[in-house]
């Protein structure tokens, strides 16, 4: 128990199989919004979308090791669990589970879920075995808690797709609610790496932002053509000394394949490095 917030703070599976156990029993539902913590506004308005339909939210908090690979910022990842806990009950959360990693991997996994293709696509060029690490951890926190609803944000578009993907593949029973993204009044996306941007480099940050409305506008002015469209994007980035860009990308919403005519509902996705942090974002268009 987080004495500030009287909200539960669960670190074993078998506690917290308990307790969502009691709850189903009395016919209640339960969602899960999965976090590596260091929570945001962002993280905050799928905590609160789930409270607003659900009769249990449990906010997961665990860095996962295996999505990270070797050289990233596994070990310097920020965690704050106090300050989670209470932005989850602020936020709605009725539970806060909070794994040590021996839990999670009491063994060393030699199970792992792979949604193959969609995985080795923008992102994962970049880390190639980042989402094989997120489906598992996700596919074992669906299975552990077996809830109703599972909240994802828009802001990492990719997973997302791939989530979706993975559960219609393995019939997991369980409805995926992506979220729209939380952004600052500036437009940057809120995300727990924000923190690594200096004081000089956060106006910079703003450049991702820019440069979709950038892409956005080039397709409601009426272009067709995506190569055209991500030399619009590109464009941006490139006036910005500070931002290395990663990838631009202009996709179809649903398969993540880039079109040779643009048509129907479209994502635009850019990652940069801006120094020491590594952003992502991403914006839907509509052709029609
Ligand atoms: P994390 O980066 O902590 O994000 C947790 C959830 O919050 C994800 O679904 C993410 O898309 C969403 N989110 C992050 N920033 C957001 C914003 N600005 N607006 C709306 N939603 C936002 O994504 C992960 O953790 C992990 O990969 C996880 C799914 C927990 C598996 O380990």
């Amino acid at each position: 128990m987080n004495t500030a917030t009287q909200l539960p703070v669960i670190e074993r599976v078998s506690e917290l199989r308990a307790a969502v156990e009691a709850v189903r029993r009395r016919g209640g539902s339960v969602g899960l919004v999965p976090t590596m913590g260091y929570l945001h506004e962002g993280h905050q308005s799928l905590v609160a979308r789930s409270a607003a339909g659900d009769d249990l939210t449990v906010v997961s908090v665990f860095v996962n090791p295996l999505q990270f690979a070797e050289g990233e910022d596994y070990g310097t990842y920020p965690r704050d669990l106090d300050r989670d806990t209470e932005m989850s009950a602020a936020a709605g959360a009725g539970l806060v589970f909070a794994p040590p990693a021996e839990e999670m991997y009491p063994q060393t996994p030699i199970t792992s879920v792979t949604v193959k293709g969609l995985n080795a696509m923008l992102e994962g060029q970049i880390r190639p075995t980042h989402f094989d690490g997120v489906t598992t951890v996700v596919a074992k926190l669906l299975s552990i808690l077996g809830p109703g609803r599972a909240y994802f944000g828009e802001k990492d578009y990719q997973q997302l797709v791939i989530i979706r993907r993975m559960v219609a593949d393995l019939c997991l029973p369980v409805e995926v609610v992506g979220c729209p993204t939380f952004r600052e009044p500036d437009g940057l996306a809120m995300s727990s790496r924000n923190v690594y941007l200096s004081t000089g480099e956060r106006p910079a940050a703003t450049v991702l932002w820019r440069s979709l409305q950038a892409g956005r506008d080039a397709v409601v002015g009426g272009s067709r053509d995506p190569g055209e469209v991500e030399a619009a994007i590109a464009a941006v980035l490139a006036a910005e000394p500070k931002a290395s860009p990663d990838y631009v990308a202009v996709v179809d919403a649903t398969t993540l394949d880039r079109p040779d005519v643009l048509a129907g509902e479209l994502r635009l996705l850019v990652a940069a490095r801006i120094g020491r942090a590594r952003l992502i974002d991403n914006l839907g268009v509509s052709c029609d």
